[in-house]
């Protein structure tokens, strides 16, 4: 039966029930849950704590993506997200990568970077050589500057010093901050180092903030299926989950992977695909970035600048094609905490962790990254054969139908029926409502 992260029929359960389930799996208290989730998870008075002329909250649903296998172990894991479809496809393909061991991940290195800027540097090549020299003095200095980082474990780690042209010299801190994100942590290093870095250099201190560009902290994610896993039917290629009109013709699975081999081509020769390519990836990324309370603005910025390292912007996951098999292959920088920030304040951030069972940020980053490739390969599989949009406006049914009035159990009879017509639009959504009503079925029990 069920096991880990496979919990096979999830989606027709009850809410409460999918709460209940979830909570035994995870050995939580299931009052935790509910309470963790009530109001979206924030009540407006500790909103009105963290942000700016607060009006009130904005709710996102909050679901989880079952079969996820990283390492070898399961997780049962959060996504916040507003699109249909997401969950499921990440699930579906999570399923899929399952069969030959899940996702492997690893972070490679785990260093932020922060940067001190000086302007109006005279001589900058011999700038550059006294900031060179003076590395072991600014790094002392950096480390009294976060005496508690320190005591944790991390700190500043190492110092690299540039010379922009025009006159602008600039120094990159290299800090582990654990499991902290670090924004806080690296600016308050780059402030401490500033005044001394622009003596040292000669010049005027400019800004000291850190880089979202932090490629030294970078997570790397690959997994392996098996053509067989990537051919079922047409119907199995939507979404489990989805409202189906009909059961659809077999897909031959070695097709199916050339099929998506050339769709990363596509997006590896154009950036214009490039940039969709890599927006599926961050439909996965983003929703657990965001389930757990952390920076989805410093991810996004990181991934795209990454993308763009070469010069020319590129997938940040490829496909290749290993005998029978399909291998993708995932790397983007990740600054994810699991201390810290909004944590502090949202007891549904605190819960998706919880649910997470996460040792570090860096187990964190790598579970994303997988949820990432695996939105990826969902995405591509559909689109490579019939189209993304049967799967994905099956799935809007839903929204649709509730668009139009349907509520309890009319949502699925209508969702199913404008889904069975092909017209899934609030009109049609309304006329099968109006019909329901005029005539109701037999509902189950
Ligand atoms: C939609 O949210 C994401 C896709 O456009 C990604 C892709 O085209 O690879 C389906």
């Amino acid at each position: 039966m069920s096991e880990g992260s496979r919990i096979p029929g999830f989606y027709k359960l009850s809410l409460a029930a999918r709460r209940q389930v979830v909570a035994e799996r995870t050995e939580l208290d299931v009052s935790e849950l509910e309470l963790a989730l009530e109001q979206g998870g924030l009540d407006a008075a500790t909103a009105d704590k963290v942000v700016e002329n607060v009006l009130g909250i904005y709710g996102l649903p909050f679901g989880v993506a079952l079969n996820v296998r990283v390492n070898g172990v399961d997780r049962l894991v959060p996504m916040v997200v507003e699109e249909p479809s997401v969950i499921a496809a990440a699930s579906n393909a999570a399923r899929m990568a399952r069969h030959a061991g899940g996702f492997r991940a690893e972070v490679v290195e785990s260093l932020m970077i922060g940067q001190v800027q000086i302007t109006e540097v005279e001589h900058p090549s011999a700038a550059v050589d006294r900031l060179e020299a003076a590395a072991g003095r600014l790094l002392e200095l950096a480390t009294k500057a976060v005496p508690n980082l320190v005591a944790r474990g991390g700190g500043p780690r190492a110092i690299d010093v540039r010379d922009l042209g025009q006159k602008c010299v600039v120094l990159h801190v290299l800090v582990d901050c654990r499991d902290a994100m670090g924004a806080n942590l690296v600016n308050t290093i780059c402030e401490a180092l500033g005044p001394i870095t622009a003596e040292i250099a000669g010049g005027k201190l400019g800004l000291r903030i850190l880089s979202n560009l932090c490629d030294r902290r970078r997570v790397h994610a690959t997994c392996r299926i098996h053509a067989l896993d990537l051919g079922r039917t047409r119907a199995e290629a939507i979404p489990e989950s989805a409202p189906k009109a009909d059961g659809g013709e077999p897909l031959d699975g070695l097709e199916v992977v050339d099929a998506i081999v050339s769709a990363s081509r596509f997006a590896e020769l154009d950036p214009y695909r490039a940039a969709t390519h890599n927006k599926g990836i961050m439909n996965g990324i983003d929703a657990v970035v965001l389930a757990t309370g952390n920076d989805f603005r410093a991810v996004e910025a990181g991934a795209h600048a990454y993308a763009a390292r070469s010069g020319r912007y590129a997938p940040l996951a490829v496909w290749r094609r290993d005998g029978e098999d399909l291998v993708g292959e995932l790397e983007l920088p990740l600054a994810l905490g699991t201390v810290g920030g909004t944590l502090r304040v949202h007891p549904a951030a605190r819960l998706a962790l919880k649910l997470l069972k996460l040792e570090s940020a860096d187990e964190l980053a790598m579970v994303a990254a997988s949820v990432g490739l695996a939105s990826n390969l969902s995405a591509l599989r559909a689109l490579a054969t019939e189209g993304i949009q049967r799967g994905h406006m099956s799935l809007h049914a839903r929204s649709v139908a509730i668009a139009a009035g349907a509520s309890g159990d009319d949502v699925e009879l209508v969702a199913a029926r404008i889904v069975t017509r092909g017209a899934i639009t609030v009109e049609a959504a309304a006329l099968a409502l109006g019909e329901l009503r005029a005539t109701p079925p037999s509902r189950p029990s």
